[in-house]
């Protein structure tokens, strides 16, 4: 019984100065762990006569409890000082100015994106898609560019290594124009369809970039011509480089999938160092145009003898640069922060 008041004694003592949580668990576990204290003593109590063991047991349980009480105690006041300690250390000076953030700016090409995009609902196109990975008959054959058809060799195919099926091989389509031949087939004419997306061809320089981007339009309906081409074109580029005086030159081209074919020039002048479209008597590249050969309304399942249709192709990149003067194609892809700083375009200036 002594023994037993002198253990509690030593353990409340030892609680009493106990001043951190982590040490409550030590002294816990020296207590009434495996090899505690208090465990230690039941152990000796073994050769007792069965009353005194019941005695000794009893007070043993007294003494428990109340250990265990203050140990209770105690973690409680340890963890009051310690919040207080963090509560203190980790206070926040509300007064101090916020840390610089940069903003994030809008990519050129999805500025003119949107532009392209609002401006083709303006004049009822609607936006029609198809797969970076195309099949030989899309990207070709259905656009009037049979097998060993010449123009084939211009494009600088990537063609993937999988086996061919009844569209041909596989190939990272090297224009937009197979959109036309999937929105065609998905829809009953009249229709008007644009498009922008990736394309894909083995060339590098500085004015050509093995990725870059295209527009598309479609137009089909009975009574088309080319000039409502002309017309649509005219107004689109007048609008989308918000030059009202630009003029537009078409010269005559091939394409295998239009016939006639024209290349779209715009007129420009450079003034103290800066294209200015609409004046002037400089002539420029924009695009591709024509009117769809009767061989690809066939692959789109239109009846060429009731419809008729005009479509028109150039590069994102190139409108994005004469618009927005970038210099070198490159820059689009590089990911470059100053590049971005110089000529994206940040939230707030956003139309
Ligand atoms: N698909 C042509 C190319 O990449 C561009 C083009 C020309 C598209 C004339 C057209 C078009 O829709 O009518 O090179």
């Amino acid at each position: 019984m002594h023994e037993l008041d002198r253990l509690q004694a030593s353990c409340l003592l030892e609680i009493e100065d106990c001043d951190s949580l982590r040490k409550i668990d030590l002294i816990k576990n020296a207590i009434f762990g495996k090899n505690g204290k208090l465990s230690g003593f039941l152990k000796n109590i073994k050769g007792l006569s069965d009353e005194k063991k019941r005695e000794v047991g009893a007070r043993a349980n007294a003494v428990r409890a109340v250990i265990q009480e203050r140990l209770e105690a105690r973690s409680r006041v340890l963890e009051m000082a310690e919040l207080d300690k963090k509560l203190a250390a980790e206070s926040v000076d509300v007064t101090l100015p916020s840390r610089f953030s940069q903003p994030g700016t809008l990519h050129p090409l999805t500025k003119v994106i949107e532009e392209v995009a609002g401006l083709m609902s303006t004049y009822g196109f609607v936006f029609a898609d198809g797969p970076d990975i195309e099949s030989e008959y899309y990207n070709f054959a259905a656009l009037n560019m049979p097998d060993h058809h010449p123009a084939r060799t211009m494009h600088d195919t990537f063609y993937i290594n999988t086996s061919a099926d009844d569209k041909g091989r596989k190939l990272l389509r090297t224009h937009t124009s197979p959109v036309q031949i999937r929105a065609m087939l998905a829809n009953q004419p009249p229709f008007r369809f644009f498009s922008i997306g990736r394309v894909f061809r083995s060339d590098y320089d500085a004015t050509h970039t093995p990725m870059f981007n295209q527009i598309e339009c479609l137009m089909v309906d009975d009574n088309v011509g080319f000039s409502n081409l002309k017309w649509f074109i005219s107004g689109f580029l007048r609008k989308f480089f918000g030059a009202p005086n630009l003029q537009l030159r078409f010269r005559p081209s091939f394409f295998p999938f239009t016939e006639p074919s024209a290349e779209v020039d715009l007129n420009y002048d450079v003034v103290n160092g800066k294209i200015v479209f609409g004046s002037g008597q400089r002539w420029m590249e924009i695009g591709g145009a024509g009117m769809v050969h009767p061989n690809v309304l066939e692959s789109g399942n239109v009846d060429p003898s009731k419809y008729r249709g005009f479509a028109f192709g150039c590069g994102l990149e190139r409108m994005a640069s004469l618009k927005y003067g970038v210099p070198d194609l490159r820059g689009y892809f590089e990911s470059n922060e100053r590049w971005r700083n110089n000529f994206g375009f940040n939230h707030a200036t956003r139309e």
